[in-house]
């Protein structure tokens, strides 16, 4: 298999389902050698791209925590030659009104999705600091920028991606990109929209092109970033939304 991505080892969370694992298929596609991390078991998303004659392995990582993210980036220094490609794709939605929101409600979601998105892009500057050079994809949310009711932590901890990316952009330039995507609405197990109507759909998300997300369209923003054609980007949030947001 040869691609723009051929001869690079690349890190990617959340790999078990949705954009993760649309992202680690698809990297791995383009050449690049994949760590499938998650939770969960990944083994699912690493034996499809084995049978598409592409190179992944799995790894089992909170990236909430953050000795287990140390000793993910431990086992990736004594496994793999360089690391190349950080996506951090782990992430939580929790749905509750902010009266009904306790606080372990809203630390859990930004130790998810906000410390993650810094443990990750952390481990991955140490690893990437030899070669001097990378590039970090952290997953935001166009909810970052629209806002919703009753997901008070979820875009409180989207936004934080978006300065988390603008900040690391400017510390870790020039070798090193750091750069987020902030999706619309996704067709994942995330949203669990299969049983959904396209008017259940059409009245809950204002999209002009008319229809939600896949995780391939996300996975190619990602993909965009991380090859040839990303070169000139860092510190950006690129937002795939069928223009929901217009940014
Ligand atoms: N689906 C959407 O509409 C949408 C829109 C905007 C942004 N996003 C963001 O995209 C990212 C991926 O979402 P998705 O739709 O694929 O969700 P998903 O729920 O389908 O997949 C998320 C994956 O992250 C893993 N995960 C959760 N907590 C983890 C942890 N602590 N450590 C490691 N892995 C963990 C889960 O096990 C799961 O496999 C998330 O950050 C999400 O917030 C999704």
């Amino acid at each position: 298999m040869t691609g723009v991505l051929e001869g690079q080892t690349a890190l990617v969370t959340g790999a078990a389902q949705g954009i993760g694992a649309a992202t680690a298929r698809m990297l791995a596609a383009a050449g690049a050698r994949v760590v499938a991390c998650d939770l969960k078991d990944p083994g699912a998303t690493v034996d499809a791209i084995a049978a598409g004659g592409g190179r992944a392995r799995g790894a089992v990582c909170d990236v909430s925590e953050p000795k287990a993210v140390e000793a993910l980036f431990s086992e990736i220094a004594a496994a793999e030659s360089a690391l190349d490609i950080a996506v951090n794709a782990a992430g939580i939605l929790q749905e509750a009104p902010l009266l009904q929101t306790t606080a372990e409600d809203f630390d859990r979601t930004i130790a998810v999705n906000l410390r993650g998105s810094f443990l990750v892009a952390q481990g991955a500057a140490r690893a990437m600091q030899g070669a001097a050079r990378g590039r970090i994809v952290l997953i935001s949310s166009e909810l970052a920028y629209l806002g919703r009711a009753s997901f008070s932590a979820y875009c409180a901890s989207k936004a934080g991606v978006v300065g988390l990316t603008r900040a690391l952009a400017r510390e870790l330039a020039p070798g090193i990109q750091v750069n987020a995507v902030a999706p619309g609405p996704v067709d994942t197990p995330m949203l669990a929209l299969e049983n959904m109507s396209q008017e259940w759909i059409d009245a809950e998300f204002d999209v002009p092109l008319g229809r939600i997300g896949t995780p391939d369209e996300i996975a190619g923003t990602i993909l965009f970033l991380c090859g040839p054609h990303g070169g000139f980007f860092t510190g950006q949030t690129i937002s795939p939304n069928g223009g929901a947001v217009m940014l």
